[in-house]
């Protein structure tokens, strides 16, 4: 070969190189608490591989589930430096940081996974997200579902005094530990990968979860009776990392946020299918289910009304939402 000819053959080649690298996918790197078999997970997933053909291969996402990037905490602090791209995570994790997001877990605030979906994307809701860029480094591109809350107890809990003095894992947020102290509850803190251990060992008495996690993590296992109180929603969040979006282009951010909100959205039909089938198997695995509604916490719910109207206007916001919800 002439020596024209090979310079030629290394221009084209490093072109190639370097034009082929540049169109080649940028995959995003998106954090989950939630085991790769949970709702959250599939819907984190459903998202990338559209976003993969929308963008004709321009963006990929890689999920990682099961706290393989650490807790929701750290995966925030990961958000905020660029060193992750994405998180679907509880909105729990963002309440720690920007109080407003706690009138989102009001008792009784909905009856079931349809309205928590409709009010989710309400004004209210929705501008909370505006608050995210400024007090969390983070962007908030949409909220999703998931099941209903309720207790998993290993103790007879015919009514709420049976609570009072129990180990009651929590998730540690403070209108969780409201709830729970009012209750007179020892609220133990934990991530829901260690809560199959700690109430085999007796380290809780009971769990507050939902449906899918006494399921997929086999916690009825360790547990007599699921109190079906579907006390709070909590919703899950999906966020992108300042950093990282003030890199992209309008257009690209378009669409980022139009196949997030799309499948966040989507876990409110699937909750909506899967409920009474979660349950049927629970019970099939001879767990007494018992349905109580608000009434069973007596004057506990004013008490926590009271306390957080004062600690946020959001609520008052929220519970006027809520109310036009329940017309038919
Ligand atoms: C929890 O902490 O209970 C939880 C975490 C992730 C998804 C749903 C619930």
């Amino acid at each position: 070969m002439k020596r024209t000819t090979r310079l030629l053959c290394t221009l084209v080649s490093a072109a190639a190189l370097l034009f082929g690298g540049a169109a080649s996918a940028k995959d995003l790197r998106l954090g989950l608490i939630v085991p790769g078999t949970h709702a959250w997970s599939q819907a984190a997933q459903a998202m990338g591989e559209e976003l993969k053909e929308r963008s004709g291969g321009k963006y990929g996402v890689v999920v990682f589930p099961a706290g393989q990037l650490g807790s929701e905490a750290r995966m925030l602090q990961q958000l905020q430096t660029g060193a992750l791209d994405m998180a679907f995570m509880t909105t729990a994790e963002l309440a720690n940081r920007v109080p407003d997001f706690g009138a989102l877990f009001a008792p009784y605030l909905v009856r079931d996974v349809v309205q928590a979906g409709r009010l989710l994307n309400g004004p209210a809701a929705q501008s909370l997200l505006e608050q995210l860029p400024a007090k969390a480094g983070v962007v908030g591109l949409g909220y999703g579902v998931a099941g209903m809350r309720l207790l998993l107890n290993a103790f007879p809990t015919d009514s709420v005094e049976a609570i009072n003095g129990r180990k009651i894992r929590i998730t540690p947020f403070p209108p969780v530990q409201d709830f729970y102290r009012l209750l007179g509850a020892a609220s133990t803190p934990m991530p829901v990968t260690d809560v199959y251990d700690a109430l085999a060992n007796g380290q809780v008495d009971g769990v507050d979860a939902d449906l899918e996690l006494i399921w997929k993590l086999r916690l009825y296992e360790r547990a007599k009776t699921v109190l079906q109180s579907n006390h709070m929603m909590f919703p899950v969040i999906g966020l992108m990392s300042g950093r990282v979006w003030a890199q992209l282009s309008e257009e690209d951010r378009a669409l980022i946020r139009e196949l997030s909100r799309k499948h966040l959205d989507s876990l409110t039909g699937h909750y909506e299918m899967a409920e009474a089938e979660t349950q049927m198997s629970i019970e099939q695995a001879g767990i007494q289910v018992v349905p109580v509604g608000p009434e069973f916490f007596g004057d506990k719910l004013q008490q926590w009304e009271d306390a957080w109207l004062k600690k946020t206007p959001v609520l008052a916001e929220l519970r006027r939402e809520a109310a036009g919800l329940q017309q038919p």
